[in-house]
């Protein structure tokens, strides 16, 4: 990982994905989060003010040291243990069958082989686990996504990898899990439409 992506881009994502705005989203995803949490992206802990009761302890999947260090007073303040179990949702070191519930905000655009990671949640959840995701990505209206594809070489070398045009709800379903429910649309976010269209839902494991 280079200088710029894991030390500037980190505090580009805090600074950007903050506010209230977003949290409103955050709120909605993690409704439902209960048990053992993995959290893929945990990135600077945006969505541990949003953890409902029910979650016991969290499993935080991050790559950068400096996003770490960003949640570490938002990991301090919370009562939820929280560790970092690893670097990389492609590689995901949990035994098949194991997990309650995953949770992804903002960061299947990043992974730079996101149906590697879905195959991974697959993996790990247990039958009837499910998967939590907030994600933005390809929109349906053809001039948006004519400059979204565009726009996204540029954004992935300036954004840590973050693409624009990813159908998140395909990579659920070709990565064999089913969608429970899914609100996709633009994200009422102070962004260009390029950069917010959403996909808000959960998926379980198929079979
Ligand atoms: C746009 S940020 C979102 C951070 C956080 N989920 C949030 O909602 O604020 C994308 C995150 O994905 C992480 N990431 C990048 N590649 C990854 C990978 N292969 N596995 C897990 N996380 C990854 C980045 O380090 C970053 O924290």
């Amino acid at each position: 990982m280079g200088w710029w992506t894991d030390r500037v881009v980190p505090r580009m994502v805090e600074r950007a994905l903050r506010g209230e705005e977003v949290g409103h989203y955050r709120a909605k995803v993690c409704a439902g989060l209960h048990g053992t949490v993995v959290e893929l992206g945990f990135g600077s802990g945006l969505n541990i003010a949003h953890y409902p009761r029910g979650v016991e302890r969290v499993l935080a999947i991050e790559p950068s040291d400096t996003g770490w260090e960003l949640s570490s007073e938002r990991r301090t303040a919370s009562p939820i243990p929280i560790e970092r179990c690893g670097l990389d949702a492609q590689h995901l070191g949990f035994d098949d069958g194991s997990v309650d519930v995953v949770l992804s905000t903002f960061t299947l655009c990043t992974i730079p082989d996101p149906g590697a990671a879905v195959a991974e949640v697959r993996r790990v959840l247990r039958h009837g686990g499910t998967f939590h995701f907030l994600e933005h990505g390809l929109s349906p209206e053809p001039r948006v996504a004519a400059w979204q594809s565009v726009m996204s070489p540029v954004n992935t070398a300036l954004a840590g990898g973050c693409h624009l045009d990813r159908r998140i709800d395909r990579l659920m379903t070709d990565g064999g899990l089913l969608l429970e429910n899914l609100d996709a649309g633009y994200l009422a976010l102070s962004a260009p439409r390029s950069q917010r269209y959403g996909f808000v839902g959960r998926a379980a494991k198929a079979d």
